[in-house]
């Protein structure tokens, strides 16, 4: 059984390189669609299964070609699927124009990641991770019921919206990059009065900072060369479950997340990009 259940979404990435970004009435002209599987609930459990957890999603797609696309990739990293269920409605879909300068902007379609249901047979597992990209009634009520169940949990902010005090308070940790974790507190101490146990901000290249009543303790991350940070926050995530859920400390599980996560920006895309405990060269 697995040891660790990702809660979030599941999308089709289409990708089209264009030569600029259209102004509203406008039409450019873009490259083939690249079509990719991403979303953050698939990546991070991908990047956990890579990272030697045994893992499930909880989350949806539809019936059709990219909600086949996503079971693929899940299954050949190694992650159960029986959680996430088949929607009426279509798959969730990333639009992605990218520009020559490397730019992003990005339309997102929820789809069927609107319709993921908080049930799973929570006791099962060490960890729950939840990230934003499904409704927020359904993470409470995923969070409440894995923490009534002895589950440790974790959530990625990501994007940020307003969470139930008491949710908050259940976490351990809270995990927030720092664009987030300035919308939610003048200072990285200020996050603790959120109500988690603790909160763990991730720094992009200078790796992530864990916060405790005890103080701020930074992970730094590797040199390394940059080719696509994409997904990065959900390696990260995904790596940092799987050690909570083999029971090492947050410090010990945040480093690995840190190495993880460096790994993946050198390599194109997100879930192609996910390094397994060989690549990282062992645990
Ligand atoms: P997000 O992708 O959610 O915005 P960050 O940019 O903080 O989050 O990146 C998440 C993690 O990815 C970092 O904690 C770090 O481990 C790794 N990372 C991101 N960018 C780099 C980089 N340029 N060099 C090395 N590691 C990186
Ligand atoms: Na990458």
């Amino acid at each position: 059984m697995a040891q660790v259940l990702v809660l979030g979404s599941a999308n089709a990435d289409l990708v089209v390189s264009v030569p600029r970004r259209p102004a509203g009435g406008e039409t450019v002209l873009g490259s083939d669609t690249v079509v990719l599987p991403g979303g953050k609930g698939a990546n991070t459990a991908v990047a956990a299964a890579r990272a030697g957890g045994r893992v499930a999603l909880l989350g949806a797609v539809g019936d059709d070609g990219n909600g086949a696309l996503l079971r693929r990739s899940l299954e050949g990293a190694g992650v159960d699927a029986a959680l996430v269920a088949v929607s009426r409605r279509p798959t969730g879909a990333a639009y992605i124009a990218v520009t020559p300068d490397g730019e992003n902007s990005i339309v997102v379609a929820p789809g069927a990641n609107a319709d993921v249901v908080a049930e799973a047979p929570w006791g099962r597992f060490a960890v729950l991770v939840c990230s934003l990209e499904v409704p927020v009634p359904v993470v409470e009520e995923a969070v409440r019921a894995a923490s009534a169940a002895g589950v440790r949990v974790v959530l990625n902010l990501s994007p940020v919206v307003g969470v139930a005090p008491d949710v908050l308070a259940a976490l351990d940790p809270l995990v927030v990059n720092e664009h987030e974790a300035a919308e939610l507190a003048p200072s990285f101490e200020g996050l603790l009065e959120l109500g988690p146990r603790a909160v763990v901000v991730t720094l992009g290249a200078r790796g992530a900072a864990v916060v405790t009543r005890s103080g701020v303790l930074e992970a730094p991350a590797p040199e390394v060369d940059v080719v696509d940070t994409t997904g990065a926050g959900d390696a990260f995530a995904g790596a940092l479950a799987v050690r909570l859920a083999e029971g090492r400390e947050l410090v010990d599980a945040v480093r690995f997340a840190v190495r993880v996560a460096a790994f993946s920006v050198t390599r194109a895309g997100a879930q192609p990009s996910y390094p397994t405990l060989a690549e990282l060269g062992g645990p």
